[in-house]
């Protein structure tokens, strides 16, 4: 089954939107993970106006299931990921004042960059994941960097599944069966939500976790969060 890992960037805003400790990020990820999360993403930004890296640093040690940091490799960033050595990190090509990822990465022009980094996570034992657009092109220049996996970026197929969801999802279709031969792994994530995830997750093969942060979050207020977590957890059920 694919997995859920739930992006907690947002409980960290609504803390640092009054200061102090509440809602606490840390107990956030021992509830997700107890209400059947398979996985917690983290975002650190390099401003730090969510998940600050103090925050990675006391995540990292209670996670019981997976944890993915995801973010733009400065070399903070770097630093900061080879330190706590998360079981994987997903680049995102997010320049600094980004409110959210609003772009996959371009592989062939970043083919060299990427490559160095993706070797040096690699080399200390953190699985790699590229987040990119549902394009061929791309697909095939994260093959050429050696990352173990991609991230579909998938906010066209949010944008476009209420209009007509066959062809939004055609191209993710089409990518996850490309990735599957070359060798990547594949996840998924951005806009994903509970009216689209079931079709994406029943449409798309080979999907091996899908990391779900704004809607989640803000489903939990209505439904609170351990029956948000299981409804997400249905959609995926095959
Ligand atoms: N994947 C990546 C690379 C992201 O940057 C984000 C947002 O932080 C997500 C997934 C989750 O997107 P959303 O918050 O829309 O679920």
């Amino acid at each position: 089954m694919t997995k859920l890992s739930v992006n907690i960037n947002k409980i960290a805003t609504i803390r640092n939107a009054r200061g102090g400790n509440i809602p606490n990020v840390v107990e956030a990820a021992i509830n997700c993970e107890r209400f059947g999360a398979d996985g917690i993403t983290i975002h650190p930004r390099p401003d730090e106006r969510h998940i600050t890296y103090n925050d990675v640093r006391q995540i990292a040690p209670i996670v019981t299931t997976e944890f993915n940091i995801e973010g733009y490799p400065s070399k903070s960033f770097i630093e900061l990921v080879l330190s706590v050595k998360p079981h994987q990190v997903t680049l995102v090509p997010d320049a600094p004042d980004a409110i959210t990822s609003n772009a996959g990465w371009d592989t062939l022009t970043h083919q060299s960059f990427l490559s160095s980094i993706i070797s040096d996570f690699k080399g200390a034992g953190i699985r790699t994941s590229l987040f990119v657009e549902a394009k061929s092109k791309y697909i095939e220049g994260a093959k050429t960097i050696q990352t173990d996996r991609i991230e579909l970026y998938t906010e066209s197929y949010a944008q476009y599944y209420a209009i007509v969801k066959e062809k939004a999802v055609k191209p993710f279709v089409e990518s996850a069966i490309l990735a599957k031969e070359l060798g990547l792994g594949i996840n998924a994530g951005h806009d994903l939500n509970l009216d689209n995830l079931k079709y994406f997750s029943s449409s798309v093969p080979y999907l091996e976790e899908v990391s779900i942060g704004h809607a989640l979050i803000s489903d939990a207020l209505y439904l609170g969060l351990e029956k948000t977590i299981k409804s997400y957890k249905n959609c995926l059920k095959k």
